[in-house]
Parts: C-alpha cells; structure tokens; sequence
C-alpha cells in the first residue's frame, strides 16, 4: 500500500490525515520511487489554506482532500516501460509538477524518468529532498531575469530574501559564476550571508531598500511583493530584468474572483513593469512560476554533484507529525521543513 498525507479540508491549521491507498504502478516511461524524504515548501502551507484555489483548481490542483508535495528523495522500487535511466534500487531524487502529475507527500511516488536525478553515492536524503523544487523556481527566476553564466559575470545582483531557500540557491550559484551579490537579509543573517558569497548584505528594515545602490543589472525579489515596486527603482540603465517569485498572482484570483482578479493582477504587473522599464528600457520584468525544467534539473545535479548546493534543514519529521513541519513553514522558522513518510 502506498501512505499519502492528505488535507482533508482548507483550514489554518492544516487539517492533515494519513490514508493508506493502492500502491501505484509507474506507465510508460515512469518511475516508482520508495520516498525517503520530502518536503513542505512555502507554498504547501499556503495551499493547504485553500491559497490558489482558482487558477491551481484549472490544474487539477486544488480539489480536497488534497495532497501536495512537489520533492522526493528515495530509492527506485520499479520502473515502467522504456526507462532507460534508471534501475531497481539505484537512489535518487527529484521533483512532481503541480496538478494532476500527483503528490509528493507519500511513501511511493511516481515520477517521470526525466524529472529524477541519480543520487550521489552516500548523499542524505533529507539533504537531496529539500531541493529541487526550491532549486527550480530559483533557476526559472534567473533564466527570466536574464542570467545565464557568461551574462553572470561581474553582474551586479540584488537579492531581496537572501536568507530564505530561493535566496541561499541564488547566491551559491551566482557567486561562482563571479556576480557581484547584494543580499537584503533577516535579523540576524548578515554574516551568513556574506559566508555564502554576498559582498555586501543589508538586514532588512524601514529605507534599507531606498539606502541601496541605483545600477543593479539584475533584482531577485523572493522576499515581499509589496516591496517589487521599490525594489525596481534599484535597476541601473543597461539592467537585464527583475524576476519576483513573490508576484499577487494566485491571491488576487482568490481574493477578487476572475474578472477582477484579472484586472487586478494586470495592473499590478503593469504597475512594477512600467518602473522597470523606465529605468531600463531593455530590461525584462517576470513573474516566476514554478514548473518542471529538465534544464535546471540538469544544473542541480552538478551542483549537488560538485557539493557547492545545499539548504540548512530546520525540522524533520515522521508523517504521524507532519503538523509540525507546516507549522515551522508557516512560522516562517529558519531552515526546511522535511517529511520522513
Ligand atoms: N511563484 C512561484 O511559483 C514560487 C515558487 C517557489 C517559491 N515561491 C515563493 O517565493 C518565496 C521564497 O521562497 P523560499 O522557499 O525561499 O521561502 P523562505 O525560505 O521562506 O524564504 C523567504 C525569505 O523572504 C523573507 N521574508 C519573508 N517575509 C518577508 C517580508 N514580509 N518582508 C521581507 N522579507 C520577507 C524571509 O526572511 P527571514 O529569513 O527573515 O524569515 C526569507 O529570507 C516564498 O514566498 C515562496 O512562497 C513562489
């Protein structure tokens, strides 16, 4: 039998239970993997309160009892027709679209074979499971702004959220590609953002936007929509864009309804865009949305392989106790939260 954790009902708390169903059989081309770990991101504990519960319903992705979980780390149990990748009882670790691609919060997971990685030989689990969604939408974030590793050099990179998962993936990535990194930060998380390659961090607070410098080429915001407007005006003239993960997309949907919703978000976005572009006429303005890319998957492996990725984990816990891990997300607790199924 496969064990997903399941929301039984939108709530805050979540309402969690733990159902036993039929252990799913990989299609062609899939894999069925023994889940040792996976994650509560950020977003699980918001749509585990019916956050995206109009434009994630058009995928499928919103219906109760709902199970979510986009991360998994384990070892393959059995393989469908034409993988070719992948053999019984190799470890690996890898990412499930959002919508009817199915949850990662389980003890079997079916992932297709081109959105799972080898594991490295005596790689943890726990440490494996906590990326590659994080990873993804991190590297999606980059892509859009206009980052790739040549365009990366001596780039000057602000990054609002810097401690956050996105952030940490943002600056061990941009760092050896030689960008010169600015990080606005928590209370607190200064030095360890200098640690991981910012060459200069701010602790976020009133003006600390504002007292920054005004020729960034590329701004991250994976912090605060209500500070993208501000955070644009940081753009010098020859910027490539700004990429926010942290966009009212989904709220404005669930808030106001589709017309309004709409109306909403488009001039929320016309809004950021036309400061952006007053700024920088060929610079792109995006907001991120998570979906699956072979391309940054390829890119997490060598940068799990190299050793040079990696996010603090804050709490792991068996199912039985998985209120605590969307407790510790919802707190905004430093350090992922990782499931043990
Ligand atoms: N659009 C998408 O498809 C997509 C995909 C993935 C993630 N996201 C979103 O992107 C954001 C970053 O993800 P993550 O995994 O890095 O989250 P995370 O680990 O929780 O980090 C969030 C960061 O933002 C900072 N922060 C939180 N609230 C803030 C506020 N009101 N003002 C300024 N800074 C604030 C936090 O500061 P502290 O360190 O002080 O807590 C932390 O550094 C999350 O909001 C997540 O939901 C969106």
């Amino acid at each position: 039998m496969r064990r997903e954790l399941v929301c039984t009902e939108a709530g805050t708390p979540p309402r969690l239970t733990v159902r036993s169903v039929e252990l799913p059989h990989p299609g062609t081309g899939h894999v069925l993997v023994r889940a040792q770990a996976t994650t509560v991101n950020p977003i699980d504990a918001k749509r585990a309160a019916g956050y995206g519960r109009r434009l994630l319903g058009l995928k499928g992705a919103a219906r109760f009892p709902l199970a979510l979980g986009n991360d998994v780390a384990g070892v393959v149990e059995a393989i469908g027709a034409g993988v070719t990748r992948f053999t019984r009882g190799q470890r690996v670790f890898g990412l499930l679209g959002t919508g009817r691609a199915g949850s990662a919060h389980a003890s079997h997971v079916v992932v297709p074979q081109d959105l799972l990685l080898a594991a490295p030989h005596d790689a943890d689990p726990t440490a494996l499971a906590v990326l590659p969604y994080s990873f993804t939408t991190m590297w999606l974030a980059l892509r859009s702004a206009g980052i790739t590793p040549s365009s990366a050099k001596g780039a000057r990179v602000l990054i609002h959220g810097a401690s956050g998962g996105l952030g940490r993936l943002a600056m061990q990535v941009l760092r050896p590609w030689g960008s010169e990194i600015t990080a606005i930060c928590g209370s607190g998380q200064r030095q360890a953002s200098l640690d991981l390659g910012a060459q200069v961090a701010v602790e976020r607070g009133p003006g600390c936007i504002e007292s920054l410098r005004s020729d960034f080429d590329v701004v991250l915001n994976f912090a605060n929509w209500d500070d993208d407007a501000r955070l644009a005006s940081c753009l010098g003239t020859s910027a490539m864009g700004q990429a926010t993960t942290v966009h009212p997309l989904l709220a404005n949907f669930d808030r106001l309804g589709w017309i309004r919703g709409a109306w909403a978000s488009r001039r929320d976005y016309r809004h950021v865009r036309s400061i952006v572009a007053s700024r920088a006429p060929k610079a792109s303005y995006v907001w991120t949305i998570f979906k699956t890319d072979r391309g940054a998957l390829e890119a997490l492996a060598e940068g799990v392989e190299s050793g040079r990725l990696a996010l603090p984990i804050g709490i792991a816990v068996p199912f039985d106790n998985a209120i605590a891990a969307f407790d510790h997300v919802s707190a905004g607790q430093p350090g992922r939260a990782v499931l043990l199924p």
